[in-house]
């Protein structure tokens, strides 16, 4: 039987690392908004119901006037994001009456087809499932300017979004991190504390984040190239 699913593009944050004029979802990359590029992918994957994009309460009309038309057929709704990236989820997830919901950080354009097929695929099996890739590096651990152990790089995964959730218990767990000792950065790390089991999809390495402008220069780059 088909899911129903409802993309959340969380685009509230203020990129602070990037430091540019505007919100970081709003820079333009290759013509368009950062958030456009992601909300274009959802828009086109036929499993895809609704698309619910959460951005800075300051940019909650621009973004209903600039998003009409975009996505076609599918219904797109605006909400105004929180402090924290799980509060702007949580926003996201209360304007969605999907039975599951996925995830996705704005600042991650180059989301595929192909990671968000296998996102869902793995869902026959868990209710929570992120998107991940190799960790290629040697890691260390470190205090000061001191290495420590080396760890086993093949236990360790990196985790990119989307990941994608049953919305109840997304919910419930939103519930519970208020009373974290760390705010999690994102939601896999809160099914964890509620003792939901969590599967790992192949991501891509091209989905990454774009944190700094050195990120964005990258991501211009593959743009220009045509390789994204
Ligand atoms: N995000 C959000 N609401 C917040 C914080 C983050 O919707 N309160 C979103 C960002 O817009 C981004 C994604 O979560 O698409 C991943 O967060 P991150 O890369 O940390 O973005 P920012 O928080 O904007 O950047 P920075 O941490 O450098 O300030
Ligand atoms: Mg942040």
């Amino acid at each position: 039987m088909t899911k129903s699913i409802d993309a959340i593009i969380v685009a509230a944050g203020s990129g602070q690392r990037l430091r540019a004029e505007v919100p970081k979802a709003f820079v333009s990359l290759a013509g368009k908004q950062m958030y456009v590029h992601s909300l274009l992918r959802f828009a086109a994957h036929s499993a895809i119901n609704r698309i619910i994009v959460v951005v800075p309460m300051a940019k909650v009309e621009e973004t209903k006037t600039a998003i009409k038309g975009l996505a076609g057929p599918k219904e797109i709704l605006v909400v105004a994001g929180g402090k924290h990236r799980w509060q702007s989820v949580q926003n996201g997830v209360n304007a969605s009456g999907a039975e599951w919901v996925m995830i996705h950080d704005a600042a991650r354009p180059f989301v595929s087809e192909v990671v968000i097929n296998a996102v869902i695929a793995l869902s026959d099996r868990y209710n929570a499932v992120i998107a991940t890739t190799p960790e290629v590096d040697t890691i260390r651990k470190f205090v000061g300017d001191r290495a420590l152990e080396t760890l086993d790089r093949s236990s360790v995964v990196r985790v990119q979004t989307p990941q994608l959730f049953l919305r109840e218990n997304l919910v419930s767990a939103l519930d519970h991190a208020p009373f974290l000792a760390t705010t999690p950065t994102d939601e896999a790390m809160l099914m964890e504390t509620s003792g939901i089991p969590v599967g790992i999809a192949p991501g891509d390495p091209l989905n990454f984040k774009i944190t700094t402008q050195e990120d964005l220069a990258l991501a211009e780059a593959l743009c220009e190239k045509r390789l994204r």
